[in-house]
């Protein structure tokens, strides 16, 4: 009497009732060896890519490799604005690390011809188009830079870019037109391969009609 499985009773076979909570001690006990496991693996293969390196051997692709192929993000931004200061490179990094690898992150460089012609106000409405075309609530994707904006994927930045060339079409390259309108900016599309590291390019038509 008072033992928990005489509680039992009903159409339920009384084995199963018991064997429910060994199977779940089983369950935790079992994850937590698992996860020693991982840990203990993810270690020896560290330990195995540091002696891959000084023997000079083939090694599978890595942030090794990565580090050798692409850019710190840091440089990236430094060759896509020179012009911006330590401070606004460090606060873009900041952001930049905020976003997923293999997101496209867009980074627009003002023309001063175009700013000169129409104005930094009209200059900031087109920039303000760009951070919040297509999302709802009050939503940017620019973290209030008016500079870099964070797509979820390339069909997006291409949908958004589309929209505003029908809102602000003087803010396009025409070559076909009479009088011929500067772009507002250049633009390069640049994405995250990894933990500080980036791959970037210009995209030489993103402003031209
Ligand atoms: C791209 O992102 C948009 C917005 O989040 C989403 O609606 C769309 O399905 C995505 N497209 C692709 C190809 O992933």
């Amino acid at each position: 009497m008072g033992r928990w499985y005489t509680q039992c009773a009903g159409n339920l076979p009384c084995g199963l009732l018991e064997a429910v909570p060994f199977v779940f001690v089983a369950f935790i006990i079992a994850n937590i060896f698992g996860a020693i496991w991982l840990l203990l693996r993810e270690n020896a293969r560290n330990v195995e890519n540091i002696g891959n390196n000084k023997g000079n051997k083939q090694i599978p692709m890595n942030d090794n490799n990565i580090n050798e192929i692409f850019l710190s993000t840091r440089e990236a931004l430094k060759t896509i604005l020179p012009q911006a200061s330590n401070k606004d490179i460090e606060k873009y990094e900041e952001q930049l690390s905020k976003v997923n690898n293999f997101d496209p992150v867009l980074i627009i460089i003002a023309n001063q011809n175009w700013i000169n012609q129409n104005t930094y106000v009209n200059y900031q409405a087109v920039m303000y188009s760009f951070a919040t075309n297509n999302l709802q609530n009050n939503r940017r994707r620019d973290e209030d830079s008016l500079s870099i904006f964070h797509f979820p994927n390339l069909t997006e930045l291409y949908t958004v870019r589309g929209n505003i060339r029908m809102q602000y079409p003087n803010a396009f390259f025409d070559r076909n037109a009479q009088s011929q309108q500067e772009p507002i900016g250049t633009a390069w599309i640049l994405t995250n391969v990894a933990v500080h590291k980036s791959d970037y390019a210009e995209d030489d038509s993103f402003f031209v009609i």
